[in-house]
């Protein structure tokens, strides 16, 4: 499976979230490698450390709408992706198939920072946030 590439279309021009986002996409990686190697072990200790991660990332990223941007009419749908997110990871991991697994991984956090966090860079930027 491909990995993550992190290209200039994946900035959102906010230097914190995009170091964020540069962070999260090689843990993707990471774990799709070991999803080809069937490093099931190993996998599993990295999806933890995603998580724990991308927890951390939603704070920020949410108390940085909440203080800078709270009038923004598109922060509580991008909050609800947020909580949507480990929704969908505890349905996948109920059925534990590591391919499906990092399909999911790869497709949401492109689509999601492709979308609602680059609308939100956009906002913030309006702001003078950089
Ligand atoms: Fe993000
Ligand atoms: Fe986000």
């Amino acid at each position: 499976m491909t990995q993550l590439r992190w290209t200039d279309d994946c900035e959102v021009g906010i230097s914190q979230v995009d170091r964020d986002h540069r962070y999260l996409l090689q843990m993707i990686n990471r774990i799709i490698v070991l999803a080809e190697s069937g490093r099931m072990k190993h996998m599993d200790a990295w999806q933890a450390r995603l998580n724990e991660y991308a927890a951390s990332h939603f704070m920020r990223e949410e108390l940085l709408m909440e203080t800078v941007i709270p009038e923004w009419p598109e922060r509580a749908a991008h909050i609800k992706e947020h909580r949507n997110y480990w929704i969908w990871l505890a349905r996948l991991d109920m059925n534990s198939d590591p391919q499906m697994m990092v399909e999911f991984l790869r497709s949401w956090w492109m689509k999601h920072i492709l979308g609602q966090d680059k609308a939100m860079g956009q906002a913030l930027q309006a702001r003078g946030l950089h």
